[in-house]
């Protein structure tokens, strides 16, 4: 198939874009590099040893997304295209609003007026709030949001779903990622975030790589085993090979479907730091903190849908998501 990755220069985008290609499957790439650069495709062709056709333009120009969708016409669009700093998107609400709106509903827009009938989409397991308890599953309703972010991801469920309503020909598949950590086995791509770090995993590789001294462990005094926060982390590898199954599966099926992708397994930020050091070989130091605000105590996946429907199912466990962590950061200790 032809697959259009918006956003596919990003960290989720460039995995999938290795997964979709070993899969078989031709990758077309539309990013702005708002968060990335053309170095993660050049490496994702380095890797497979395919080609991958990388336009740059933004998600939001309507002509650009014409002109590009009317070219590939692709079989399948797998939006990742987006601004997803949790922290800030409070401080910038409508940048927040205005790009990950936009998107979408350029993206619609250019679908409608192109052709193109299906789509796979970034959702977050932020759309489950503060109000559910874990594990979560797609039948929850939908939670209050912490932060303009996740209403950012909430609100495009819904339009996503309202087009879909209005025009019943198309396929809408909406992937609830849990904790995306880990890289590509070969060290060549990974996550690459621009200043300091907001996500647990490239803090604490930062920390062991000499970037940054110590770690912040934001609240010991949750009603957890060891006090901090769980969640499910999920090996991007597995979460790329989610989507090669997710598009596969919207070829034959119309309509709206829901999938969590994680594991299912909760680790505690201490979990984490623990299986860290035995990857890396030594001590992490870091100091308890006070509580982040909007952190929830424990989210985690009920991932069985995905298993049943899509015949998914994440594989690696925590210490191949920390090793291979450590691997791209020490081949690559200031990024791309
Ligand atoms: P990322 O920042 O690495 O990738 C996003 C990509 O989108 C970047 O390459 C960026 O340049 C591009 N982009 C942003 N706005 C654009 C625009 N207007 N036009 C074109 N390109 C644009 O982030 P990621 O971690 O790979 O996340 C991918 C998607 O998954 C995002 O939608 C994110 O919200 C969602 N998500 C991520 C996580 C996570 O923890 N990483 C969790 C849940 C959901
Ligand atoms: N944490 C620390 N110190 C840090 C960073 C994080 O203790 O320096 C803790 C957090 O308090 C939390 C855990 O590590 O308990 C994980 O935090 P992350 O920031 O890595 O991840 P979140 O679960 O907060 O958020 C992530 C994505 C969001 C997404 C959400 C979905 O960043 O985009 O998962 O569950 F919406």
């Amino acid at each position: 198939m032809r697959a259009l990755l918006t956003g596919g220069a990003g960290y989720i985008g460039s995995h999938t874009a290795v997964a979709m290609l070993d899969a078989g499957h031709e990758v077309f790439v539309v990013d702005n590099f708002a968060n990335s650069s053309a170095e993660s495709i050049k490496r994702v062709e380095q890797i497979t040893s395919r080609t991958v056709k990388l336009y740059e333009a933004d998600v939001s120009d309507k002509a650009a997304m014409d002109r590009i969708l009317g070219e590939v016409a692709p079989d399948v669009v797998i939006h990742f295209a987006g601004l997803k700093a949790v922290g800030e998107s409070v401080s910038k609400p409508v940048e927040y609003y205005r790009n990950n709106i936009d998107t979408t509903l350029t993206l619609l827009e250019s679908m409608k007026d192109n052709g193109v009938k299906r789509i796979v989409f970034s959702s977050s397991a932020t759309v489950y709030g503060d109000n559910n308890q874990p594990p979560f599953t797609e039948d929850m309703a939908k939670g209050m949001c912490t932060n303009p972010y996740g209403w950012t991801k909430w609100m495009q469920e819904q339009i996503l779903a309202d087009a879909n309503v209005a025009d019943p020909e198309l396929s809408v598949v909406l992937l609830r990622y849990f904790n995306p950590v880990g890289a590509h086995e070969s060290g060549m791509i990974g996550e690459d975030p621009k200043g300091v770090p907001n996500n647990l995993m490239p803090f604490i590789s930062q920390v062991a790589v000499g970037r940054r001294d110590k770690l912040t462990v934001f609240g010991n005094d949750y009603d957890t085993p060891d006090g901090t926060c769980r969640r499910d982390y999920i090996h991007v590898m597995d979460l790329a090979e989610g989507h090669v199954k997710a598009a596969e599966y919207s070829l034959n099926n119309k309509g709206t479907e829901i999938f969590n992708l994680g594991t299912g397994n909760p680790y505690s930020v201490l979990d984490m730091v623990n299986s860290f050091e035995a990857a890396c070989g030594h001590p992490i130091k870091y100091e308890i903190g006070s509580r982040r605000a909007g952190d929830v105590q424990d989210s985690w996946a009920d991932a069985t849908k995905a298993a049943k429907v899509l015949s998914w199912k994440a594989e690696r466990n925590i210490d191949q998501m920390c090793l291979d962590s450590w691997n791209w950061q020490m081949k690559n200790p200031d990024g791309y």
